[in-house]
């Protein structure tokens, strides 16, 4: 049985869990026809479950269909409270000893103009966003009516919480970004970006009220580019975590039970959000945004940090000046918690190669863990018209070819 502090209980809300591994948010592309959970997609959440991992968060799930930025993403509206429930407790019944989040999601300028629409809601477009529909206050009201109503159908659906997606680019992001600059009810001062965080969080306690209901958020701490999340301002890129910190506490004060940390945008700064085989290091600049969180926080309060994938069993080629042995997924983990830098790690990519690290590790199986290789194949499947998954299985090594040749690559 293996010591490590990745297996020690933790209490995140009201619910103590088992470990300290959590499920990242992952995409599948693969809902059905009305945006319900489709067999592939309980294919992929049954491994999760079965894997043992403490926390699962459900990818990015649209309370809309008028802005949505891929194709067959998870819907949560009235018509899919039915199909939710029925998914919910099927994937309950194989584990119900962990927490189990929906993260809410509005695409805004990230909206795919092919298949819905892109808003965005600042009056100067975000350069590369031109096309985007410049949205009203009414219309943001509307948007945050459905985000309300999309967390009394994860509660009326059986899930412990939700996940206010605050990162990625998407339009928490958007609006929170120092480049949502001119005054608005939430735009142009920081006290006005913020406000809509902490309206949409009161709004659904209000709705929901649940006490139990665990109500948490994904943010990009820093998403690299001008005017991004955690910048000095609209127009530069430098690092400011006051705005980043100032909001983590925020939403602590308003009664979010943790922080699931990252940084980078996929569609304007990638390697931040998911460090690759060619600059793996990337992996240890997300260690001090879980610092920071850690810091600024109190202890109930739990760290998810992500972007540990990229370690592996430590034998990644591109990292230097390190062992090994001292620079693998189990061991950063171990020791990034025992520093108190995070109190749980996230993992992403790592989930959909192998998500039983938690039960092979309880059951002293460590050899046969099944690492990532970070080949990345299962985001190329993501940003074509394709169900992903991890290409080690040959369901998904099929669709690499017409994937390659959507994106006009030989
Ligand atoms: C195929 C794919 C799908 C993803 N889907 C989501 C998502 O729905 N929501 C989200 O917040 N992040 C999403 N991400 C980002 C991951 O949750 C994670 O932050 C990132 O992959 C870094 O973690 P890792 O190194 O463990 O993979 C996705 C990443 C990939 C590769």
């Amino acid at each position: 049985m293996c010591n490590s502090t990745l297996l020690k209980p933790i209490k995140i809300g009201n619910k103590v869990v088992p470990n300290r591994f959590a499920v990242n948010a992952m995409e599948g592309t693969d809902a059905d026809e009305h945006g319900n959970p489709s067999e592939l997609t309980y294919k992929r959440y049954e491994k999760f479950f079965e894997g043992g991992s403490a926390f699962i968060d459900l990818e990015a799930i649209t309370c809309q269909t008028e802005c949505v930025s891929s194709n067959n993403q998870l819907c949560i509206m009235k018509e899919n409270e039915e199909a939710l429930t029925k998914f919910v407790k099927h994937l309950k019944a194989i584990n119900s000893d962990n927490v189990f989040v929906f993260q809410l999601t509005h695409a805004g300028e990230l909206g795919n103009p092919h298949f819905s629409k892109a808003l965005r809601v600042t009056k100067e477009p975000l350069p590369g966003y031109e096309h985007a529909e410049f949205i009203d206050e009414e219309k943001v009201e509307e948007i945050m009516q459905q985000l309300v109503e999309g967390a009394v159908i994860a509660h009326n659906a059986g899930a412990d919480g939700i996940d206010l997606k605050l990162c990625a680019g998407y339009l928490g992001s958007q609006i929170l970004r120092p480049f949502n600059k001119h005054e608005w009810k939430y735009g142009g001062s920081w006290e006005n970006r913020k406000q809509f965080a902490i309206d949409l969080v009161e709004r659904i306690k209000a709705a929901v009220n649940d006490p139990d209901f665990i109500i948490g958020s994904k943010i990009s701490l820093y998403e690299g580019f001008p005017g991004g999340q955690g910048t000095m301002g609209p127009d530069s890129a430098v690092m400011d975590l006051t705005e980043s910190i100032d909001l983590i506490k925020t939403l602590e004060e308003h009664g979010a039970s943790y922080i699931l940390t990252t940084c980078g945008a996929p569609m304007h700064t990638l390697n931040l959000v998911k460090p690759s085989k060619e600059d793996p290091y990337i992996a240890y600049l997300g260690q001090y945004f879980q610092k920071v969180c850690r810091d600024n926080m109190k202890p109930e309060t739990v760290v998810i940090g992500g972007g540990y994938s990229i370690f592996a069993n430590g034998k990644q080629p591109n990292f230097h000046a390190v062992l090994p042995e001292k620079n693998s997924l189990l061991f950063w983990g171990d020791k990034m918690i025992q520093d108190g830098v995070t109190d749980m790690i996230a993992l992403g990519r790592q989930s959909f190669r192998d998500a039983a690290i938690p039960k092979k590790l309880a059951e002293g199986k460590e050899d046969e863990i099944k690492w990532c290789s970070g080949c990345d194949q299962c985001s190329l499947l993501l940003i074509t018209p394709n169900y992903t998954g991890c290409v080690t299985e040959p369901y998904y090594a099929q669709k690499i070819p017409s994937a390659l040749e959507f994106l006009g690559i030989k």
